[in-house]
């Protein structure tokens, strides 16, 4: 059984939330998902971003919104950003391939997992962003072996 916590961290401003990225840009590994959750405009897709920018990725980085997935190269990494608040349908999973995106290789980060639920594989870890009147809160949770030494690791 692996089910650990991470103490929450405060993120006072875009400028901790690079600081956090570049944390987490040193702990994940191939095969890993990660939820990501919170209201709209929590600041998920903004730690996508410093955490791209952190492994050093030049490019634009778009949310995934209307795509559904946006998949970068970096480093010798896989990431897979899919933002699913506008998934719908079902069988679209297949036919998409989105299963396919979650193997070893491939580290998934993942908004708004609530609306693939039941398709979209178990996660390793969630961080669940929180507003608050100045910044934003993060919740980490780990419910794997890999999860939990991504954890330790930050
Ligand atoms: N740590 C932070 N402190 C203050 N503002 C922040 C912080 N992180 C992000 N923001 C701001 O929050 C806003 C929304 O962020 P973002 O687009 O990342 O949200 P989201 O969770 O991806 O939303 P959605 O569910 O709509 O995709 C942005 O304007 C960003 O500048
Ligand atoms: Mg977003």
């Amino acid at each position: 059984m692996h089910d650990s916590n991470h103490s929450p961290i405060v993120l006072p401003n875009e400028e901790a939330t690079a600081a956090f990225a570049l944390r987490l840009a040193h702990a994940i590994r191939p095969g890993l998902v990660i939820y990501l959750r919170g209201d709209l405009g929590a600041g998920k897709t903004t730690l996508v971003r410093a955490l791209l920018l952190a492994l050093g990725y030049k490019g634009r980085v778009k949310s995934p919104t209307y795509t559904l997935v946006e998949s970068y190269d970096v480093r010798g990494l896989h990431l897979r950003h899919f933002d699913l608040y506008r998934f719908r349908d079902a069988d679209e999973w297949e036919e998409a391939g989105f299963r396919d995106e979650f193997d070893a290789h491939n580290i998934c980060l993942v908004e708004w997992p609530e609306q693939a639920a039941g398709l979209l594989p178990e996660a390793d870890l969630s961080l669940t962003f929180e507003i608050l009147q100045d910044g934003r809160e993060i919740f980490l949770h780990a419910y794997t072996e890999a999860g939990t030494k991504c954890l330790n690791a930050l």
